[in-house]
């Protein structure tokens, strides 16, 4: 499994903004991932960022006026239109907004925006003020009820010198919505996956907190991956580095208890529970109210008390993924617990392994399922352990409906 975006055509319109610069990393980014990109630039956006600058990295022909004969691609805007699984506008200008609400067909962008049956994908740039206008905002709610994605714009510096919301979402997270919307046919479509990741923290007072080295990769790709097939993914994400995935509806908490209570709530009902998270066994009986002083007393004795396991009381989904991170004994610790937390799968990993666990891009692991069948996976980058252990889910959903 490559990237999601491996071998998908892309056409990308860049408009006269500022943020058009942005538009180049995008571009570069989507081509890195695998996209085959189609690039028209409105005349505004010429001004800004060149042809040449897109051709050199999408080694395509770059559209920019309809009507140039000299232009390969001019005269073929309906069969790009026809070739495109997404059309992603971005930046996307108040003025191009505006025309797309209005159905305007005046350059090659919006007649390819008017002429494909692919899903669209906005991400508007512009002054705080001009976005906050009665006039934009319809115009854009007019797109979204259309079925038009519409990603931002951000808050923060903008051109103007002022602060505000019009910034253009960043070419990254960008690259994430992007994703999901071409996953939104996906094995998963129409299903909710509620994804939980990190290490939770248990506090010994306001400045301590008893943890482990988990990094939330793992459960961050899973969540990533299930976006990609289409679900509504809901991540429960003890504390990271890590920044939140685009298009999934991300829930921060901190402790066991704290991911025991949004779990029941967020897992109710719902098709598919993967526990990924490294969650407490043990947290601190109490915690003091004020930071402990270092004192005359050589040592500190902490009372621990054992957590509820969130998988085994859970109730609701349809089916459940556990994952053990082991350090001896793989294969038996991990059939003991697939049994005793009536889980129907149970991803084992070996942390001591080179290129496994914590940290890590990387992962090997063995996928064990209540069915009896073992699948030792080779070393795989974590989105791809993601797919792998989404592929058995995926068989195992329709008998559970
Ligand atoms: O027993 P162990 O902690 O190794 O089991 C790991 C699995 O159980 C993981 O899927 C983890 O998220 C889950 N777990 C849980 N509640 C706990 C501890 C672990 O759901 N209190």
């Amino acid at each position: 499994m490559k990237s999601p975006l491996s071998n998908r055509a892309v056409v990308l319109g860049i408009t006269g903004s500022i943020a058009s610069y942005k538009a180049v990393d995008l571009a570069s980014k989507l081509v890195q991932a695998g996209a085959q990109v189609d690039v028209i630039l409105s005349r505004g956006a010429s001004q800004f960022v060149t042809a040449l600058t897109f051709r050199s990295f999408t080694h395509r022909p770059v559209v920019t006026d309809l009507f140039d004969p000299d232009s390969e691609l001019a005269v073929e805007h309906v069969a790009l239109a026809q070739r495109a699984e997404i059309v992603v506008v971005a930046p996307a200008t108040v003025h191009t907004i505006a025309k797309l609400a209005l159905g305007l067909a005046d350059d090659a962008l919006t007649t390819t925006v008017l002429a494909t049956q692919a899903p669209v994908l906005l991400a508007p740039a512009m002054d705080g003020r001009m976005y906050e206008h009665p006039a934009t905002r319809e115009n854009l709610h007019k797109l979204e009820e259309r079925g038009v994605t519409v990603v931002g714009p951000a808050e923060g510096h903008l051109a103007s010198g002022l602060r505000g919301w019009g910034r253009m979402v960043e070419p990254g997270e960008l690259l994430g919505h992007i994703a999901a919307v071409l996953g939104h046919k996906g094995d998963l479509a129409g299903t909710t996956v509620v994804v939980t990741a990190g290490g939770t923290q248990e506090p010994l007072d306001p400045v301590r907190v008893l943890t482990n080295r988990s990094s939330g990769k793992m459960g961050y790709a899973v969540a990533e991956a299930a976006r990609d097939r289409g679900a509504r993914t809901v991540l429960v994400a003890a504390p990271t580095a890590l920044t939140d995935p685009p298009a999934v509806e991300v829930h921060h908490v901190g402790t066991a208890l704290e991911m025991g209570a949004a779990v029941a709530k967020l897992a109710r009902g719902v098709a598919v529970l993967v526990m990924a998270a490294a969650v407490a066994d043990y947290r601190p009986v109490e915690t003091a109210p004020r930071k402990v002083k270092r004192g005359k007393q050589e040592t500190w004795t902490v009372e621990l008390t054992r957590t509820p396991d969130i998988l085994m009381g859970v109730e609701g989904p349809r089916v459940k993924v556990g994952f053990a991170a082991e350090t001896e004994d793989l294969l038996s610790n991990a059939r003991e617990k697939l049994r005793t937390k009536g889980v129907d799968l149970f991803v084992a990993n070996d942390v001591t392994s080179p290129g496994s666990g914590f940290g890590s891009d990387t992962n090997e692991v063995i996928i064990l399922g209540r069915d009896g069948v073992v699948e030792k996976l080779p070393l795989m980058s974590k989105y791809e352990v993601a797919h792998r252990v989404l592929d058995r889910v995926a068989k195992l959903l329709p008998a559970r409906r």
